[in-house]
């Protein structure tokens, strides 16, 4: 039989695009899409669903076993903003997941592992601007906390016991299939949302707050790439830098006004500003781009109009 390929998290922001893009490309008996909740209907109808708890090791070595899976895509996580509020819980999800699947790995229960990270691993201490792959990490929250540490982990897994591991560090994700649960850069998502439902956004981030961004197509295909790339190639084992756009909340809105003229924005910040603030306002990739091919494509008005176009049928 063909190998098979595992996604933990498949019901979140990217696991639900990335079942999608996988099954498209291997085809969908060879990808089991697993979550702890009920997936969506087209999740169900469309291939393999297990519930899957990823803190469960029983559990997901049973799911290991029985179809017989290679590869692995460890999508679930607390992201940022809602860590905050669950610390231990967030810890406990973040850290005990990946345990699991490195260990599978490491006693080669499994062959290859993908393992996202995030600009949150970087903190006040980093320079903001550009952001080096290799630099200073102090980040002040319980999820840049958890990513950075899982880092670490890979690295040492990977060097210890040559486990395949392949990170990369997501800027804020923009899509319009399924939403985002519980990070900072929730913004950019909603934001769209808003402004076709209500023409007025109350953003809980201040203007001229600039992060890292990229739209969802741009980070499917850097994570079918990394894990396409020859074992070789992958020089970085903790995890890589990736760019696609920076802007801050005024941006988007300009942006969005060219298509709707009357969109307005305020500006409520709430504690997700003292998170934000502590995020680096761009990033140097290069290391990926050398690496392996890495290259994104969308700029922030391409995103406004393709989150516009698509979004604009359930507001109608
Ligand atoms: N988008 C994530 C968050 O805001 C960052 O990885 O938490």
């Amino acid at each position: 039989m063909r190998s098979r390929i595992l996604i933990i998290g498949a019901c979140g922001q990217i696991g639900t695009e990335l079942t999608i893009a996988l099954r498209k490309r291997f085809g969908a008996e060879r990808v089991i899409a697993s979550d702890i909740r009920q997936g969506s209907g087209d999740l169900l109808s469309e291939g393999h669903f297990e519930l899957l708890d990823a803190t469960d090791y029983a559990a997901v070595e049973d799911i290991i076993f029985r179809y017989k899976i290679e590869t692995v895509y460890l999508m679930a996580a607390m992201l940022s903003a809602i860590a905050e509020r669950f610390p231990e819980k967030a810890w406990h999800l973040n850290m005990t997941s990946l345990f699991h699947i490195l260990n599978l790995s490491k006693e080669q229960k499994i062959k290859k592992i993908f393992w996202p990270s995030s600009i949150a691993v970087f903190g006040e201490t980093t320079p903001a601007i550009n952001t080096p792959q290799l630099t200073v990490m102090e980040p002040s929250t319980v999820y840049g906390i958890s990513k950075q540490t899982g880092e670490r982990w890979c690295e040492y897994y990977f060097n210890k016991y040559g486990v395949d591991v392949r990170s990369i560090r997501y800027p804020g994700l923009i899509s319009y299939t399924t939403e985002p649960g519980g990070g900072t850069t929730d913004y950019g998502v909603a934001i769209y949302h808003r402004a076709l439902k209500h023409g007025h956004y109350r953003c809980f981030l201040n203007e001229g707050t600039v992060l890292p961004m990229m739209y969802m197509d741009d980070a499917i295909k850097a994570t079918i790439q990394i894990m396409d790339a020859p074992k070789k190639a992958i020089k970085v084992r903790s995890s890589y830098n990736l760019a696609g756009v920076s802007y801050a909340p005024e941006d988007v809105t300009q942006s969005i006004q060219k298509h709707i003229p009357d969109f307005e924005i305020s500006y409520e910040p709430d504690f997700r500003q003292a998170i934000a603030d502590t995020w680096p306002a761009s990033i140097d990739d290069s290391a990926a781009r050398n690496d392996w091919g890495w290259e994104h494509s969308y700029d922030l008005d391409q995103i406004t109009e393709v989150m516009l176009k698509n979004l604009t049928p359930q507001y109608k």
